[in-house]
């Protein structure tokens, strides 16, 4: 199938907004072996983030929720201009020999995202990366680390740093999210 040219640009548009596409395929990397659903769920804090979205709100958290043996309720929330916003969403293991491949969507409309789980201890952080191809021509990336406390020790995101470089992430412009006075009332 042959899309026209607008179509493609269409489409493409607001993710190139959103994020510097990569050439190529996205990378293939190793994720958490022998990853348990259960011990992840809980409350996340984002550590920092790929894209840098500098308009986007601060104190960003996730809690998951396990609703079945392979499926989460997510639900997301955000503190932006002085007003606490939420969004809700399902998660699921899309396939039980790689558990560690989570897939997320937050409506129905929308089929579910890769999000996979490169790396956890469960306790402490998270490594988290999305990947989609376009066209097979190039790819757009989402990566994420998550920190079971607002703030993780610099060591620990430099480890992961270096975990996403292996993989052949580019994590260049992964920025620190905004987890400061947010434990005041709002
Ligand atoms: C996370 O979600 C569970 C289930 O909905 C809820 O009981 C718990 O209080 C939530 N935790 C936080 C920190 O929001």
């Amino acid at each position: 199938m042959k899309l026209p040219f607008v179509v493609v640009f269409a489409f493409i548009l607001p993710l190139i907004r959103a994020q510097v596409p990569h050439w190529g395929p996205c990378p293939d990397p190793a994720v958490q072996p022998a990853f348990n659903l259960k011990q992840f769920m809980g409350r996340w804090f984002e550590i920092a983030k790929l894209p840098a979205q500098f308009e986007k709100g601060r104190c960003i958290e996730t809690n998951f929720t396990l609703t079945t043996d392979n499926s989460i309720r997510v639900v997301s929330s955000e503190k932006l201009k002085g007003e606490l916003r939420k969004i809700e969403g399902t998660g699921v293991i899309e396939d039980m020999k790689n558990p560690a491949k989570l897939g997320i969507s937050y409506s129905y409309v929308l089929p579910y995202s890769p999000y996979w789980i490169l790396s956890t201890d469960y306790v402490d952080s998270a490594l988290v990366y999305s990947c989609t191809d376009i066209l097979r021509l190039f790819h757009v990336d989402f990566a994420w680390i998550l920190g079971r406390t607002r703030t993780l020790p610099d060591a620990t995101v430099e480890k992961a740093m270096n975990t996403f470089a292996k993989n052949n992430i580019d994590v260049s412009r992964m920025i620190p999210s905004k987890q400061q006075g947010c434990d005041k009332t709002l």
